[in-house]
């Protein structure tokens, strides 16, 4: 068994002094959020105070950061799967700028944003509860006989370098930016149709416009009269930036189409769709996939800036890919909707909430439409991986920001016309940078309360006993630390490290149940020796893999009577704390009991 791992580090990031760990969490959830004692509270509310007091300086003393901070409107706060009154963690910021003659002069909850691109979020999760699953591998040449025409043309003179490869395209592809190219016309940024610049400053030869708009049906009139039939003829031949399922580039275009694949397979509008799949089960009573007419809407709806051409603006055929409005409440019911698997199957929600491609940089994946960032601890350097949607588009930005490690997350609604989405991504970072460390503490606190301690078989004659203890110090690897463990009268500690080959452990939750009865499982893993495997550049690639990934080198690797040897099961109270009460361990057929 030597071929599994001397030990144990993180699957590698090439960031300096990464600790190894298994996927996932390392800490059961928190559950006090909000509450006084809470690390997270407190965390939050030092930044909030800090923003306020900064976001009230004089002008003159400000820097170019908080001025424009201070010219976004904002509303942001928490949400948690297991305290409720998380949501009461809010902060919202009405700025000076907020003085045009309509909308909210002082935003609060229920003030309504253009959300941009998180709609595409809604449009996934639509389509995810609407399609099967052949849907969503269906090529778009079953789906548009347009594209299946032009397909099947091409097929005589191929030219995968200019032509889209549309029998490949799914709305799988599309839902990861895997598939079509970034914008179709007429949402597309192109030189030529903005007509704003003079093609020669640029090095641009002259076109004639009149033949190449010919090209583009949506262009010539209302976008409400852009059918799907139109924007495909737009968009079926243009030149691709990579072959489906190659590597991502975002797409707004294949957003638009997404909602045009979701609407034709289910015979709804997509505005039904929305209603009947999401804003209706979560009761999202201010989302609107329309801008809001009535005048008690626009009275609470944040429009800068004379922005009022914005805010109504009706993206049309494209309002799957950015159209959706809503308020800090209802994304924060849609995140906890989500987090909750409230429309999803729970294995369908942990399917949907995992990366399909890499990016370039090791800190960032995608999903479906997932933005996946990577946050490495500054002091343990465990990685929490961090899913989000962003949006931009115009005056406002926003982001729903999940953290599934710890059944949380918040979300930043702004709007300004000062760069909005480099001030939400500010936002963003301090936010961050403040709540995630506190989670990791506030988890490892009560983990403390709920299973640490000493546990001992109830036998008469047994000597069997395990001591459990969680480390005090952010810089050691999280998890539950085996302080003593003896079974049967043979001290275990050294056992488990010879059998696990590591110089230490730690147990981390895998399984729970709500019960009845309340269970939590925890596994092992084994600490791997700090001075291999820190994915240092010149570390060895290939030969540390096993000291690094325990997934693959040491968890559930050693059973005795089909039992896994590091496998601890607590029976935690269904109320309360959840404070666990005993531990079975399989292999050694014992139950413990927890002592006072
Ligand atoms: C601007 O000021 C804020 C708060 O006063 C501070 O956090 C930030 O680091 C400053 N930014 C720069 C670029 O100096
Ligand atoms: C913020 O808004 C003020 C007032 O409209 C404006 O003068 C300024 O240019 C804006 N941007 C920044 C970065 O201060
Ligand atoms: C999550 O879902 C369960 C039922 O599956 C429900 O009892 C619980 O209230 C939900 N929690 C939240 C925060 O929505
Ligand atoms: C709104 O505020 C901006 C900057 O503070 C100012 O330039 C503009 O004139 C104001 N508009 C109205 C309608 O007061
Ligand atoms: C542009 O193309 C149109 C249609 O082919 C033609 O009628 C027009 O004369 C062309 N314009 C120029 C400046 O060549
Ligand atoms: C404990 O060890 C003794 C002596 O080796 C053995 O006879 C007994 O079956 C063991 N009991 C358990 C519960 O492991
Ligand atoms: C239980 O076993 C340990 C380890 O062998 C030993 O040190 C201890 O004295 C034993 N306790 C009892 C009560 O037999």
């Amino acid at each position: 068994m030597k071929f599994f791992s001397q030990g144990l580090v993180i699957l590698s990031l090439c960031l300096p002094g990464t600790l190894a760990d298994v996927r996932g969490p390392v800490y059961p959830a928190p559950r006090e959020i909000s509450t006084k004692s809470s690390r997270v509270a407190a965390s939050w509310n030092a930044l909030t105070a800090s923003l306020d007091k900064a976001l009230n300086q004089d002008d003159k003393t400000i820097n170019a950061t908080m001025k424009r901070l201070k010219n976004l409107t904002f509303s942001t706060g928490m949400f948690s799967l297991q305290d409720p009154d998380a949501e009461t963690l809010q902060f919202h910021h009405s700025s000076p700028t907020l003085n045009g003659s309509l909308g909210v002069k002082k935003v609060d909850a229920d003030s309504i944003y253009r959300t941009a691109s998180v709609t595409k979020l809604f449009t996934v999760l639509a389509g995810l509860v609407e399609l099967d699953a052949q849907d969503w591998e269906r090529p778009l040449t079953e789906i548009f006989p347009t594209l299946k025409d032009l397909t099947r043309k091409n097929e005589k003179n191929p030219q995968p370098l200019h032509q889209i490869q549309w029998d490949q395209v799914t709305a799988g592809a599309l839902a990861a930016h895997m598939g079509i190219p970034r914008a179709g016309v007429p949402f597309h940024p192109d030189l030529l149709i903005s007509g704003q610049l003079d093609p020669a400053t640029l090095g641009l030869p002259p076109l004639n416009l009149t033949e190449e708009l010919a090209q583009y049906p949506c262009l010539q009139q209302d976008i409400s009269k852009c059918t799907p039939e139109k924007y495909i003829a737009g968009i079926a031949a243009n030149t691709p930036a990579f072959a489906p399922w190659a590597s991502p580039v975002y797409s707004n275009n294949g957003f638009t189409l997404l909602g045009v694949v979701i609407a034709k397979l289910t015979g709804k509008s997509i505005d039904q769709i929305y209603q009947e799949s999401i804003f209706k089960p979560l009761g999202l009573e201010s989302t609107f996939s329309n801008p809001p007419k009535d005048p008690k809407l626009i009275a609470r709806s944040v429009i800068p800036g004379a922005g009022k051409a914005v805010f109504t603006l009706d993206g049309g055929i494209s309002k799957s890919s950015g159209g959706i409005f809503s308020t800090l409440n209802d994304i924060n019911a849609f995140g906890r909707g989500i987090l909750n698997s409230t429309l999803l199957s729970p294995t369908r929600t942990r399917k949907w909430m995992k990366p399909v491609t890499h990016t370039a940089d090791l800190r960032y994946s995608l999903g479906q439409p997932w933005e996946i960032y990577r946050y490495v601890h500054p002091d343990s350097h465990v990685v929490t991986d961090i899913y989000t949607k962003l949006g931009d588009s115009g005056a406002y930005s926003a982001i729903l920001v999940l953290l599934p490690d710890f059944d949380t997350g918040f979300t930043i609604l702004g709007g300004s016309t000062d760069q909005p989405a480099k001030a939400v991504a500010w936002l963003t970072d301090l936010i961050i940078d403040a709540i995630v460390p506190a989670l990791m503490e506030q988890a490892a606190e009560e983990t403390r309360e709920r299973f640490a301690g000493s546990y001992r078989s109830t036998v008469d004659g047994l000597n069997s006993s395990v001591t459990l203890s969680v480390p005090t110090s952010s810089e050691e690897a999280p998890g539950l630390a085996i302080s003593s463990w003896i079974s049967n009268g043979t001290d275990m500690v050294p056992v488990l490290s010879k059998l696990l080959q590591g110089t230490g452990v730690r147990l981390v939750p895998t399984i729970a149940q709500s019960g009845p009865p309340a269970q939590v499982a925890f596994r092992a893993y084994s600490l791997t020796d700090p001075s291999i495997g820190n994915g240092l550049p010149g570390t060895r690639l290939f030969s540390q893999m096993y000291d690094i990934s325990d997934w693959a080198a040491t968890l559930d690797m050693t059973t005795y009577g089909v039992e896994d040897v590091t496998l601890f099961v607590f029976d935690v109270e269904a109320k309360h704390i959840g404070r666990a009460d005993a531990v079975t361990l399989p292999a050694y057929r014992a139950r413990l009991a927890r002592q006072k």
